[in-house]
């Protein structure tokens, strides 16, 4: 395979003539998580989008939250001889053998959007955001909200094992640090879904007195955030008044109920991870040159304050 040869090259070879192989003459094989949220689906289309404007040939393989889905996908990527493997990685972990059986066949992979517990020559470069650096933004956010005023927090977690799960829990908890006023009363996974943000989030206004005892709400991502809002609602409280929400992705609902007083804030993650993929490939076959392991894309805050209907009406359009 022509962009084989070039990773060969840049790896072993050094020197050695690259192939003249345009983006359009490749194949690339994409292992999706599935589509358990608003924010998932946009980098779906995103990423169909991306490649159709290059003329790539897209393989598009939904692995349906399962991790031996992605194996399989990535056995049959590797099978069928394809120039590169991007991967959504469902959880951190387990990825060695497959991973190590794309690197025997000389195909790179990239990450999109979530890392992996792996030896970093296992894969060419991981596209995503600082995820610690968002719990950290969205909990830095609520400690100055509070200004010190007695506050419980209950958090809902992405789905366990993940790297988004774990580290937005990481940066959140140590954004914390030092502020008593603030405590984590309640935290259970919601799998990243609407239906268990608010199944769950049913649960803690049960045990917290109806949720007279919850101050704020942190959810590692706006769909679990958007379905919490209504339970809170049918438990007869105000979401975003009553109960302070932040999370996590910046999806065009969420600043529906920002515009409604409903959310309070939510950190940004860009659907559009392989735009910048598909430009390191790129770059890649023209001239051998690896690209640094990590592709950092942007975490931006929003709070109420930035006119959420129109953030809303300027996203809604844009794959979401
Ligand atoms: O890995 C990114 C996370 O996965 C998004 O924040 C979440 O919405 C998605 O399911």
């Amino acid at each position: 395979m022509k962009f084989v040869k070039a990773l060969s090259c840049a790896t072993v070879l050094a020197g050695c003539v690259f192939s003249s192989v345009s983006a359009a003459d490749m194949t690339v094989g994409f292992s999706q998580i599935g589509s358990e949220s608003g924010w998932r689906a946009a980098e779906t289309t995103v990423t169909k989008q991306e490649a159709e404007k290059r003329g790539i040939d897209l393989k598009f393989a939904d692995a349906q939250q399962k991790q031996e889905n992605q194996i399989k996908a990535l056995r049959s990527f590797i099978a069928q001889g394809v120039d590169a493997i991007f991967v959504a990685p469902v959880v951190a972990t387990g990825w060695d053998e497959v991973l190590g059986e794309a690197k025997d066949a000389e195909i790179p992979v990239i990450l999109l959007d979530r890392t992996v517990d792996a030896d970093k020559s296992l894969y060419m470069t991981a596209v995503t955001s600082d995820l610690v650096h968002e719990g950290n933004v969205a909990g830095k956010w609520l400690v100055d909200t509070t200004a010190g005023k007695p506050c419980n927090v209950v958090e809902l977690q992405g789905t366990t094992g993940s790297s988004p799960a774990i580290d937005r829990k990481k940066g959140f908890e140590e954004a914390l640090k030092g502020h008593d006023n603030l405590k984590i009363v309640r935290s259970q996974t919601g799998d990243f879904t609407r239906t268990k943000g608010k199944e769950v989030m049913e649960s803690f206004l049960k045990a917290e007195n109806g949720g007279k005892n919850i101050c704020a709400l942190y959810a590692h991502n706006d769909d679990m955030a958007v379905g919490a809002i209504q339970a809170i609602k049918e438990a007869g409280l105000k979401p975003g008044t009553d109960i302070l929400v932040v999370s996590i992705d910046a999806v065009p609902d969420i600043f529906q109920a920002m515009a409604a007083g409903e959310a309070n804030a939510t950190v940004e993650l860009t659907p559009n991870m392989a735009g910048p993929a598909f430009d390191a490939l790129a770059a890649f076959k023209k001239d051998g040159k690896e690209p640094p392991k990590w592709i950092q894309t942007e975490s931006k805050l929003y709070t109420q304050a930035d006119e959420p209907q129109k953030v809303y009406e300027a996203k809604k359009g844009l794959g979401y």
